[in-house]
């Protein structure tokens, strides 16, 4: 089975070292635009393989579509980063145009692939995909949630003092500082409601830091995060080769549920060989419903640039 990341920055070369490491498939084609980039990295990864011990064979490409041929899964990662200062919507004129030519090139080569998106604005990039592809809505993912719902859990473990793997918990709506909803009454501590360990001033602290997750690492580093967001691809494209049936929170295409429609935002979905599989509807308060809805206003007005930009 072979997989293709393209880009080759850090988002797309943290992503493609995952899967290689964790021996998802047995192929990872690392593509990006920039001459030598991708065959570098490619390079220097497969140099580890003897030091962590995998067998995934990694081929980097400079723009070589024709290598990345019969991909199992593709994950986008193609486009600008943010800068401090900067919301993941600021990138839209640049990477629009940008997906949707990686789009194209992929699908000449993978018609069936399953896309996973990472690009920023990624609700929209998803949409974006979603609309321009021809692909059935099931084979679209985008990344976002899985990314948030991992800060959400090692916020919580921070502030109960305990491990993130024991705490489950959820983000779901939009991938961005002001539209992601934390679902802290519905998060748990080993099965008890994480509500019981932490004050409602607690609890605010760390919706709010997980919501602006992104943007504490763009200001600490300089550029966009890239540890978190590669992994959570990774994870997503192990859901998907090793039909999991995982349960976890991603940008997906709604038609009516979530009393949404023609939109991309993240709802807890199960993932498996097919792409997403199911959508679960969660018993939401009125509040997060609401908050919900709010969000989905707000990605759809970043939708409507696509529009503006006649992209889809
Ligand atoms: C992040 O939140 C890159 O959007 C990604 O770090």
């Amino acid at each position: 089975m072979k997989v293709t990341v393209v880009g080759a920055g850090a988002v797309g070369a943290t992503c493609a070292e995952n899967i290689a490491r964790k021996q998802l498939v047995e192929e990872v084609v690392l593509l990006d635009i920039k001459e030598g980039l991708a065959e570098g990295k490619a390079m220097d990864m497969m140099q580890c393989a003897t030091l962590t011990g995998f067998d995934t064979k990694i081929i980097g490409s400079s723009n070589d579509y024709a290598a990345t041929a019969d991909s199992s899964v593709v994950v986008i990662t193609s486009g600008i980063p943010r800068k401090p200062g900067m919301t993941r919507e600021d990138l839209i004129g640049t990477n629009a145009g940008i997906v949707k030519t990686v789009t194209e090139n992929i699908l000449k080569y993978s018609p069936n692939t399953i896309l996973v998106v990472i690009s920023n604005p990624m609700d929209t990039m998803t949409y974006l995909s979603a609309k321009s592809s021809g692909l059935p809505k099931e084979r679209i993912i985008g990344m976002g949630g899985i990314l948030d719902s991992s800060r959400f859990k090692f916020r919580l473990s921070e502030a109960i003092g305990c491990s993130p793997n024991d705490v489950q918990g959820m983000v779901i709506g939009g991938h961005g500082d002001t539209t992601m909803i934390p679902l802290i009454q519905h998060a748990t501590y080993n099965s008890s409601p994480v509500t019981n360990y932490l004050t409602p001033e607690q609890q605010a602290y760390v919706v709010q830091e997980t919501m602006v997750g992104g943007a504490t690492l763009t200001k600490l580093i300089g550029t966009s995060a890239w540890y978190a967001p590669g992994a959570a691809g990774a994870f997503l494209v192990e859901s998907i080769v090793r039909d999991q049936k995982k349960l976890f929170s991603s940008c997906v295409y709604l038609d009516g549920e979530y009393g949404q429609s023609d939109i991309c935002i993240g709802v807890p979905v199960v993932v498996g060989k097919n792409g997403w599989e199911k959508i679960i509807e969660f018993d939401l308060s009125a509040d997060e419903k609401e908050k919900f809805n709010a969000s989905a206003e707000a990605v759809r007005k970043m939708n409507s640039v696509l529009v503006d930009m006649k992209m889809v």
